[in-house]
């Protein structure tokens, strides 16, 4: 199902799943370039209790957060030039010390990408004000 949401309505989600998100959660944001993935992930951060103001991470790999539980690393995979560079990321250690673990683009890690625990898509609507959020897995 393929909800269609303002960029209020979108933050709003984003924040919800983020309060209820369980610890050592895995993350992955797909969608077109444009689509929404970093308003989403911010909005999520904020839901786990991060205050700083995020920045898109798409020049860093990794950014991290302190959340409400610990930190919450967010990852854009945009800028990875082969799915090997992502062998050089430490997943389990991050998995192991993040609350969370949010990934944009995580296609780009091709294999080295462990298991997610939820699968999200975002998507462009004729719409221009709207974006389609679907839960993947
Ligand atoms: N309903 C909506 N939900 C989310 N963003 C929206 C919506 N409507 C308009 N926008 C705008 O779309 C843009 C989404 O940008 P964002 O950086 O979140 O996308 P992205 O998927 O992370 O892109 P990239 O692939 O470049 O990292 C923002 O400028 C936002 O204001
Ligand atoms: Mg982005």
């Amino acid at each position: 199902m393929v909800r269609s949401l303002t960029e209020a309505e979108l933050i709003a989600a984003g924040e919800a799943l983020g309060r209820g998100l369980e610890p050592g959660a895995l993350l992955t944001l797909e969608g077109e370039l444009g689509a929404g993935k970093t308003t989403f992930a911010q909005a999520v951060s904020r839901g786990l209790g991060v205050r700083e103001p995020a920045t898109s991470p798409t020049y860093a790999l990794v950014h991290r957060y302190a959340g409400r539980r610990g930190p919450v690393f967010h990852l854009d995979c945009y800028r990875l030039r082969s799915p090997d560079e992502a062998a050089d990321l430490d997943w389990q250690g991050l998995l192991a010390e993040g609350d969370a673990v949010i990934v944009e683009w995580p296609e780009r890690a091709g294999a080295w990408l462990p298991p997610p625990s939820h699968r999200l898509r975002l998507t462009h609507l004729p719409d221009p004000d709207r974006r389609g959020l679907e839960v993947l897995g």
